[in-house]
């Protein structure tokens, strides 16, 4: 099935609200899990999260490594608002940050961050090379980088099938984004593409019937 992108940036409030309600806890914990796996014994002191969203994976992040400071950007000022106040209700706001800014040309330092991640992300991207120049940009050398996102499933039917395995219970608008959210994402072939057109040498896994993770040190 071709991929059928979606729009890049979740600035409908209703839309955003419907995304930070939804119960991510699974996925969101198995991306905390699969990074600590992936980067054993790795301490990060300043982590930058790539379309933080609402921060639930941030904050999620933020309490696994309670030493880390952590800034995630997003280029939705109505999932930054959101997001903000997951954080103080958190209790993370000492270390927890989020500014808004789209990619490219976020206004973040550059080669700042000893660790990089983000969690579907990729898949909202017109143009995917935006996520690895930005991890280029704003990794330290040697960073610790982890992505996280959807895999396009192999027909239409089949995203239907796992909208209604995984997201039953959920809002209609959660229900289309999820939907419209499998037919943009991209293949292990397309992703590992992606990396080599971007000298990256990260690895690739499918990690569930739904996700694929992408990691490596930064060069
Ligand atoms: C599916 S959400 C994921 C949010 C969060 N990482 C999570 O896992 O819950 C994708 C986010 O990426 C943001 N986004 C999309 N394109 C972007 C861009 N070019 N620059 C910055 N943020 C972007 C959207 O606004 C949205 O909040």
């Amino acid at each position: 099935m071709e991929r059928l992108p979606e729009p890049e940036l979740m600035d409908d409030p209703a839309q955003a609200l419907a995304y930070a309600r939804a119960d991510f806890s699974e996925p969101h914990e198995a991306f905390v899990r699969h990074f600590r796996e992936r980067f054993p014994g790795h301490a990060p002191a300043r982590a930058l999260d790539l379309g933080c969203g609402p921060a639930d994976v941030t904050c999620r992040f933020a309490r696994a490594y309670p030493h880390t400071a952590v800034l995630g950007v997003d280029g939705a000022p109505a999932m930054i608002e959101i997001g903000r106040e997951a954080v103080k209700r958190a209790g993370l706001a000492r270390r927890v940050a989020l500014v808004a800014g789209r990619l490219p040309g976020a206004d973040l330092p550059a080669g700042a961050f000893d660790t990089v991640i983000s969690n579907s992300l990729l898949h909202h991207l017109a143009d995917p090379a935006v996520l690895w120049g930005a991890i280029r940009l704003y990794a330290a050398p040697r960073a610790a980088v982890f992505v996280m996102d959807l895999l396009r499933p192999a027909s239409s039917a089949h995203a239907r099938r796992l909208v209604d395995q995984y997201a039953a219970g959920e809002t209609e608008i959660l229900r289309r984004d999820f939907h419209n959210s499998l037919l943009a994402a991209f293949t292990v072939d397309e992703i590992r593409t992606q990396l080599d057109e971007t000298d990256l040498p990260f690895t690739v896994d499918v990690v569930s019937d739904r996700h694929v993770a992408i990691h490596g040190r930064a060069p």
